[in-house]
């Protein structure tokens, strides 16, 4: 069965030589086909290009025909940093901090992280995947079609495995593209309050069965201040490297302390967060095969600074933006608003936000090859907006949806 999309106003990140990333300031520019059609089978990209190039209908008993009546076509949004299965929402820690309280304050009182932990450890496998089953049904018919999702609010080998099992769940029950990532290090249980050595011990003995039973396609660690340091980064990250399992690390969100050149160094694919950045960590960057991967949803909703992204493309580097969806400090998944923050707040234009959140994003997961542009042999994962009068009107309209119809793997998501 052959798809066929056609009246496509406008196509948008088409590809005609694959690319690994688009970096500094290449980043200023897409690709896009005005008057457009797409097909499609067997869920890939077989051919694109303009109205008046299309061949026509060869066979009407095996082709679908999909009106895009004017809209735009995207590749869906690839979400490469999330914490999408959690048990409990905490918006009481939301008015705390409106009544003054800081991030760090509130997770010294034993919320922030410990209370999602809590939580979590409470919660069946069944529930936990219900939850996170709506969530990401919520998240595709807002764009995405490509997701990493965290384990990290577990922090038991019990616990940490359940959630592990749920991403996996999801990955075989859904069409969605799915990377998980093992966050055993994502903060100190209260019962090693002053055995921080043996909570690592405990983490690191668990990948060998992470590894085994595929649970997870990376892993990741909290590098900061009254979390976990650069030395416990190191161990766990060459434990991970052992097995052939790349890191992508939580670093430099309220203080720079080396974690990006330790993550670099032990070839991490990814760094996130960058709000407090420093010469060190710039050069650790450049020539490396890493990602810098801003999380504007999360600045904007701690109220804390926002990662230098307009620095980055002008020293050349590569960026990515992406949600951090979680029930703490970013409780959005939508890489629409994420995508109006690159613009609003972090000075990017519309094509550089549009790089950064399909193409980088893509190559922050390891999915460059499959998804993350309009090119031939890449998955069929793409939206249809409503009538817009230009690409940049996505990130304008901030808050509002401007997306008709999402599309995974070649079939419509009703
Ligand atoms: O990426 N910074 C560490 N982890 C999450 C927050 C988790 C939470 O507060 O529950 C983040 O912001
Ligand atoms: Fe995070």
């Amino acid at each position: 069965m052959k798809t066929v999309i056609k009246n496509i106003a406008e196509l948008i990140q088409t590809e005609d030589t694959p690319r690994k990333w688009v970096a500094g300031s290449d980043m200023k520019s897409i690709s896009t086909i005005k008057d457009a059609f797409v097909e499609i089978e067997n869920g890939l990209i077989t051919s694109f290009g303009s109205m008046d190039q299309w061949n026509g209908i060869e066979d009407w008993n095996n082709t679908e025909v999909i009106d895009a009546e004017g809209g735009m076509v995207f590749p869906t949004y690839c979400d490469s940093h999330t914490h999408l299965v959690f048990a409990a929402s905490r918006e009481g820690e939301f008015v705390d901090r409106i009544n003054g309280l800081s991030y760090q304050e509130i997770a010294k009182k034993g919320g922030g992280i410990l209370n999602s932990v809590e939580k979590l450890q409470n919660t069946s496998e069944d529930e936990l995947y219900e939850g996170a089953l709506i969530r990401l049904n919520e998240l595709v018919q807002m764009g995405t079609g490509a997701i990493e999702i965290k384990s990290g609010y577990g922090l038991t080998v019990e616990s940490e495995l359940k959630m592990l099992r749920v991403i996996k769940r999801l990955k075989e029950n859904t069409d969605v593209t799915i990377k998980a990532t093992f966050l055993g290090a994502h903060a100190l249980p209260k019962e090693y309050k002053d055995n921080k050595e043996g909570y690592m011990d405990l983490v690191i003995n668990e990948i060998p069965k992470v590894a085994e039973e595929k649970l997870a396609d990376y892993v990741d660690i909290f590098c900061e201040e009254g979390y976990f340091t650069v030395t416990d980064t190191e161990r766990l990250l060459k434990a991970a490297n052992k097995f052939g399992i790349k890191a992508k690390t939580h670093v430099n969100q309220f203080n720079a302390i080396g974690g990006v050149k330790a993550s670099v160094d032990l070839g991490a694919l990814s760094v996130d967060h960058l709000e407090e950045m420093n010469e060190k960590d710039f050069d650790a960057l450049s020539g490396s095969d890493c990602m810098p991967t801003i999380l504007p949803a999360c600045s904007f909703f701690l109220g804390i600074p926002y990662g230098p992204a307009k620095e980055m493309m002008e020293r050349g580097l590569p960026v990515a933006l992406a949600t951090d969806y979680n029930p703490g400090s970013s409780p959005s998944g939508s890489m629409n608003f994420v995508a109006s923050l690159g613009c609003i707040q972090l000075q990017m234009t519309p094509e550089e936000v549009i790089n950064a959140t399909t193409i980088n994003t893509a190559y922050a997961m390891g999915l460059e090859k499959e998804l993350g542009s309009i090119a031939i042999g890449k998955k069929a994962n793409l939206f249809i907006t409503k009538p817009i009068p230009s690409y940049a009107y996505l990130p304008y309209s901030f808050g509002n949806n401007v997306i008709d119809r999402v599309m995974i793997n070649g079939k419509i998501k009703k």
